[in-house]
């Protein structure tokens, strides 16, 4: 079975039963038979803009920036299949950054429970981009885990 049949029956899902699969969703929802997450995204370097753009196989969430003071933010339901996968690409002045912002491992290292909520934090920084169950002010707070390099 190929992926691009699952999304479209797993959008047939939709249409027929008003359950949302990767479907982007209102912040506080709730998800049957399903994990609801919130994907936070911050710039860490001062005086910076960063242009996020992210994407799955059913959704644009085109272009926005983000700064230390106003970061970008989407929710949804993950897919009952667990291939939900969200790619961000990061573009800063000089460089750029290209990385899963979601998919299951890193719903794995965050952790949700099934018909629960959970926040996935990232932060980009002067070394890389970093990930963290919960938002922590500081950017050099032990909680954001290194998960690569800009490129
Ligand atoms: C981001 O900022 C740049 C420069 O200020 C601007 O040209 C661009 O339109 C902005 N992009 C978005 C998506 O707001």
């Amino acid at each position: 079975m190929s992926i691009f049949y699952i999304m479209k029956s797993c959008s047939l899902f939709i249409a027929l039963t008003y359950f949302s699969c990767f479907l982007v969703t209102p912040s506080h929802s709730q998800c049957f038979l399903s994990r609801h997450w919130s994907v936070y995204m911050y710039n860490g370097i001062p005086n910076s803009q960063i242009d996020v753009h992210v994407r799955s196989g059913d959704d644009d969430l085109g272009h926005h920036n983000i700064t230390i003071d106003l970061g970008y933010k989407f929710s949804f339901c993950e897919s009952i299949f667990d291939n939900t996968l969200f790619v961000g690409d990061f573009i800063d002045n000089s460089r750029s950054a290209h990385f899963h912002v979601f998919d299951r491992s890193i719903g794995e290292i965050i952790h949700c429970l099934i018909g629960g909520h959970a926040d996935v934090y990232w932060l980009l920084k002067e070394d890389g981009y970093y990930l963290s169950r919960e938002f922590k002010s500081d950017i050099n707070d032990p909680t954001w885990m290194f998960r690569g390099n800009w490129e």
